[in-house]
């Protein structure tokens, strides 16, 4: 009985690959599973047998009642979704794999420098992407004739409105609503008219910092601090041998300012295609807060003292994983996407 048992079996698998329709479907499980059906009429013989060769035999019937009644329920849930596209259909199949999402890398990369930064202390603040004009600029110390304000280099929508073209708007609307201590990052997207290609787009994210204290000695935040901030940021993202140099530079909203610089990852330093043989890649801008900036937030300058600093999200993330061009961040093809 137990042969003849798996001859059902593989009798009914084989007629279920060529079921077309939900009324085959049905008519297939009658016979088989049917109260009638074939199933049951092995089923109606098990109290005949002893009982050892009952136990077995009927743990088979029962086996193989379950394997019967899942590929039905599979074969009318492929055919409810299929029909309409496939009159034929092949119910015995297995079923889809879904596909499982995954965190996008400019979101991932976003979350590991906030968790950095968090442990340091620095709150996450945000602030709108259609700015004013004073928040872009004004504020910020950049003169009315500086290049970064021509229609070239910055989206107007009016002509006191702007979409930001740098996350440094998040500075003055922070000092704006709270008196220092100060310690914040705000990470966020920005908008610049520039040409798309391996190395430009015209919307990427930034994170900005700002760390603002008093001017007395215990309160106090000097150009040390922002290295040292700076330095540990470094060496847990991109790995404790990561070595890391400032150089002068200039931005109109600190002073002193200066260009952060980190030992190439790829070349460790020798000299390569991607640090164009310097052994060096710039990462981020930074600086003591300009006097200027205090005044525009109404904070005294011989009071207050601090240092920012703000760095290109998708720049850093390319540094990180090796990757050549911007534009695969924005294209969301899975294969790529799914590499992280
Ligand atoms: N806002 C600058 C840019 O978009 C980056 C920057 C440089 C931010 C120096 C800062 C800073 O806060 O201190 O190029």
């Amino acid at each position: 009985m137990k042969e003849a048992l798996l001859e059902l079996r593989a009798k009914a698998l084989e007629g279920l690959k060529s079921l077309r329709s939900a009324e085959e479907l049905e008519l297939f499980r009658v016979k088989y599973l049917g109260r009638k059906g074939l199933l049951s009429e092995y089923m109606a013989q098990l109290s005949t047998l002893p009982p050892d060769e009952k136990r077995v035999v009927g743990k088979l019937a029962n086996e193989i009642k379950v394997e019967l009644t899942e590929k039905i329920s599979v074969g009318e849930s492929l055919l409810a979704v299929v029909t309409k596209v496939s009159p034929v259909i092949d119910v015995s199949l297995p079923g889809l794999k879904p596909h499982r999402g995954r965190t996008h890398p400019l979101v991932q990369t976003i979350q590991d420098i906030k968790e950095i930064f968090g442990r340091m202390g620095f709150q996450v603040v945000s602030g709108p992407e259609v700015e004013l004009e004073y928040y872009n600029f004004e504020a910020l110390n950049i003169p009315p004739d500086h290049p970064s304000r021509d229609d070239f280099d910055t989206f107007y929508v009016s002509d006191d409105v702007l979409l930001r073209s740098q996350t440094s708007t998040v500075q003055i609307r922070v000092m704006q609503k709270q008196k220092p201590p100060i310690r914040i990052i705000a990470p966020g997207k920005v908008f610049r008219p520039d040409t798309v290609d391996a190395r430009h787009s015209f919307m990427f994210h930034q994170i900005e910092g700002l760390m603002v204290g008093g001017s007395t000695a215990g309160e106090g935040v000097n150009f040390g601090h922002l290295k040292g901030v700076l330095s540990l940021f470094i060496k847990t993202y991109f790995g404790p041998n990561t070595r890391m140099r400032l150089r002068p530079s200039f931005f109109p909203f600190t002073e002193p300012s200066a260009e952060v610089e980190i030992s190439c990852s790829l070349c460790k330093g020798k000299g390569c295609s991607v640090c164009g043989g310097s052994g060096w890649l710039e990462i981020l801008g930074a600086g003591m807060v300009h006097p200027n900036v205090f005044k525009a937030v109404g904070y005294d300058p011989e009071q207050y003292i601090g240092f920012a600093f703000g760095m290109g999200v998708e720049r850093i993330a390319m540094l990180k994983y090796g990757i050549d061009d911007i534009r695969l961040f924005f294209e969301n093809d899975v294969r790529f996407l799914s590499q992280f």
